[in-house]
């Protein structure tokens, strides 16, 4: 998709189709004036024009409404398209909804186009109506249109190419350029970036084993200059991490170890982030085998794996003054007379044993020893992402990922990130408590804890393996797959975490 930003008014620029996002100011079901509705002041005749749309009642703007003008008087596009973006936080005010609403609005006009085999868009950028400035609304924008862009169905073999060939993003004359450009363009890396993680997810486990998400990876890092190692068993072997490779043990697939650097120019302090990353390519349970039902979506289980390729490709081309580093520890988990078996035990990189009772509690044993070697390879702050529990969406559902956090100073700057990420986390307790659930008779730890509190009990695995590095864990098994489609995006795999980890990131440069 060609991209562009351009200032001009939007009502003399030619377009096939011009996207206008108009909000909900009604009150008590009176339309409000319609200057305050439609602030895009440019004539009195835009004004007459969309007026009379706008205070018929017949379109109330709600959320993520559309309607299509064909013609529309007084203006160059041959067709106008409006998308509401929902109410006003407070009628009182003239601000309107915020960034999370604009996405989801200009997700909604690029699946409108696309559906209709509209291919070229043109958006007015919307100014006094969101509570964001214009480059956060221009980036908002170009991150929803990249996203919405996405569809699953690589494999039809009727598949018609509906992609959008252009984005043209229209500011007013009046606004700051270089700000909204430089808001713009991050808008379209990190859209990009989440649509590269989706694009890996959403390949099926026959297509994409550890070998070749490990070229793929390195192919990406070549593209965007980033430095990568792709390892195998010889390697963890070296290593020992023995976590890991008794998870590799009952696949013929060898496992691979992604290990990618990003170094700025000019690093304005020591920290080092470390980014790791879970990537099973298809996880069967292993021999406390998956029932059959559902199972074929496991092969989302290198969600969080592809998220941290998706965060670092990001990164690579945002340049932020900080370092960081990638660790993606991929696998694929099952059953076979070389597999590991529960009862068995397991020593770590780091030394802990770990006895196995459940071989489907696969992820917490590669990042065990991915955070481990992270931490050797010099991260001063970690932040991984999996699809780790079942009961992270047992406990949050599908409207929240699961994020921990054992450092407050590293929680807030995530927190920050994710009002512009516009990405749902809710922390959950990492109290020492816990830790009993996991204690082993045998062993310093046991890789399950039983069925209260899974999500956390998970967390705690992995706490032992992040020591006294600050840390941060994400467990998006609940939100990287999504499982019916919406107006603004498709359905299948959503990218959920790239964006929120680039903004963390971003925090520290
Ligand atoms: N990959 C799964 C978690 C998962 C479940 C991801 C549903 C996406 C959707 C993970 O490896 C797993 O199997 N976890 C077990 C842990 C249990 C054995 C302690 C689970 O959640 O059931
Ligand atoms: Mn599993
Ligand atoms: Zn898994």
């Amino acid at each position: 998709m060609k991209t562009e930003l351009k200032f001009a008014l939007a009502s003399a620029t030619a377009a096939e189709l011009l996207v206008i996002f108009t909000v909900d100011q009604s009150v008590d079901g009176t339309p409000a004036d319609i200057p305050a509705v439609f602030p895009l002041t440019e004539s009195q005749t835009v004004h007459d024009s969309i007026g009379e749309i706008l205070t018929s009642g017949e379109f109330r703007s709600t959320a993520n409404e559309t309607l299509l003008i064909h013609q529309p008087k007084s203006f160059a596009a041959k067709r106008v398209l409006l998308v509401g973006i929902g109410k006003a936080a407070d009628p009182a005010s003239t601000t309107g909804p915020g960034v999370v609403a604009l996405r989801k609005a200009a997700g909604t006009a690029a699946r409108y186009a696309k559906s209709r085999g509209l291919r070229a868009l043109t958006i007015a950028l919307p100014q006094t109506l969101v509570e964001a400035t214009d480059a956060e609304a221009a980036r908002t924008i170009a991150e929803g249109v990249i996203a919405a862009d996405f569809d699953p169905d690589t494999y039809r073999s009727d598949r018609k190419d509906q992609s959008l060939t252009s984005l043209t993003l229209l500011g007013s004359e009046r606004i700051d350029q270089p700000g909204t450009l430089a808001g713009f363009e991050e808008g379209v890396i990190l859209g990009e970036s989440q649509n590269f993680a989706r694009a890996l997810i959403n390949e099926p486990g026959n297509v994409l084993t550890p070998t070749v998400l490990g070229e793929r990876a390195k192919a990406m890092c070549d593209e965007v200059g980033l430095t990568c190692e792709v390892y195998s068993t010889a390697k963890l072997e070296e290593l020992k991490m023995g976590a890991f490779l008794g998870v590799t043990r009952g696949s013929a697939e060898p496992p691979a170890l992604i290990v990618a650097h990003y170094e700025p120019a000019n690093p304005t302090s020591e920290v080092v982030l470390g980014l790791v990353g879970k990537a099973i390519t298809f996880d069967t349970g292993g021999i406390s085998i998956k029932p059959a039902d559902g199972m074929e979506k496991m092969k989302y289980d290198m969600a969080g794996g592809a998220a941290m390729l998706g965060a670092i490709r990001a990164i690579a081309l945002l340049k932020p003054n900080v370092r960081v580093l990638a660790v993606i520890c991929s696998a694929e988990n099952m059953p076979s007379s070389r597999a590991y078996k529960p009862g068995d035990v397991l020593t770590a990189m780091s030394g802990k044993t770990i006895e196995v009772i459940n071989t489907d509690a696969e992820g917490r044993l590669v990042l065990a020893d991915g955070l481990h070697y992270a931490k050797q390879l010099g991260a001063t702050h970690l932040i991984d992402a999996a699809t780790l529990t079942g009961a992270v969406g047992v406990a949050l559902g599908v409207h929240n990922a699961g994020a921990f956090a054992s450092d407050e100073a590293t929680w807030a700057k995530f927190e920050d990130g994710l009002k512009l990420s516009g990405e749902r986390f809710w922390r959950l307790p990492l109290h020492s408590e816990y830790r009993e659930q996991i204690k082993s008779h045998i062993a310093d730890l046991m890789n399950t804890g039983g069925r209260y509190g899974g999500a956390i009990t998970a967390a705690m695995f992995l706490k032992e393996f992040a020591g006294d590095t600050p840390w941060i864990h994400l467990d998006i098994a609940g939100l990287a797959w999504l499982d019916d489609a919406k107006g603004w995006i498709s359905k299948g795999p959503s990218g959920v975490a790239v964006r929120s980890i680039v903004a963390w990131v971003q925090q520290y440069a």
